[in-house]
């Protein structure tokens, strides 16, 4: 693998003054990052802040969600070409708490997935299991099947430029962290569902592990086989904790 990707889901934090500190921290602390690409997920109104600040930095900028649609009547919505104007590179498909909290289902993750890409940015798609699913011995399969959703819509050669995201749904926000075994073996079936259509894309994959990554927990996750780096939420949100999830990439 190239290099790990180190991303960080600010969710729905953040104020003008929060966004000047973090980023001047970062700034600050990323030349000590060797081995890890740093990428921030600001909310949507601290873009342009974030693209200002970071101008000739190697830390990349991300969205959260995107809407699958072009223009028009899509209120509320924000669209690729709007994020694409302010630095972005990576877009956040289908997060749990999008599936979750706002319905969003297979079909629709799959449609901004295609329209990510045909913007030429890349997704990160996000996939995992509920508690209940896990404990009903339903993981592989559940996390298999938003994979191949994505596959029926775009094609395993998508892989290519997309990246994949395994957070288990019960270790977001919990403080609970799938052991480094538990993730690995996820991330290997994702690897080889994807390798079982596009072997090629899947032997080049990305695929991060997110759920509760700290410093303390980061070093053992990223030495696993199949595991290219993290999504971080809360730990994302102090620089020295983000940072030491960067330093964490051998
Ligand atoms: P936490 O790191 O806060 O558990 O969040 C993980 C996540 O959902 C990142 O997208």
């Amino acid at each position: 693998m190239a290099h790990t990707i180190v991303a960080g889901n600010w969710k729905m934090n953040a104020s003008k003054n929060a966004v000047t500190k973090l980023l001047s921290e970062l700034k600050l602390g990323v030349a000590a990052v060797n081995n890890a690409e740093l990428v921030v997920f600001p909310p949507f109104p601290y873009l342009a802040q974030a693209q200002a600040e970071l101008m000739g930095t190697s830390i990349g900028i991300g969205v959260q969600n995107i809407c699958a649609s072009a223009k028009g009547a899509y209120t509320g919505e924000v669209s690729l070409a709007m994020a694409r104007e302010f630095g972005v590179s990576y877009v956040l498909v289908g997060h749990s708490e999008r599936r979750a909290l706002f319905a969003e289902d297979d079909a629709q993750v799959a449609a901004k997935y295609v329209a990510t890409q045909a913007m030429q940015l890349t997704p990160i798609l996000c996939v995992g299991e509920t508690l209940e699913q896990r404990e009903k011995g339903l993981t592989l399969s559940v996390v298999t099947s938003q994979i191949q959703a994505v596959i029926d819509a775009a094609g395993g050669a998508s892989f290519a430029n997309a990246v994949v995201a395994y957070e288990p749904v019960w270790a977001i926000g919990t403080g609970l962290t799938a052991s480094p075994a538990q993730a690995q073996q996820v991330h290997k079936a994702i690897r080889a569902h994807v390798a079982s259509i596009a072997p090629e894309q899947a032997r080049g994959l990305k695929i991060l592990y997110g759920g509760s990554v700290t410093a303390a927990s980061a070093e053992e996750l990223f030495a696993q086989a199949d595991i290219d780096g993290g999504l971080v939420g809360g730990a994302s949100l102090q620089a020295d904790s983000f940072l030491a999830i960067g330093q964490a990439a051998k």
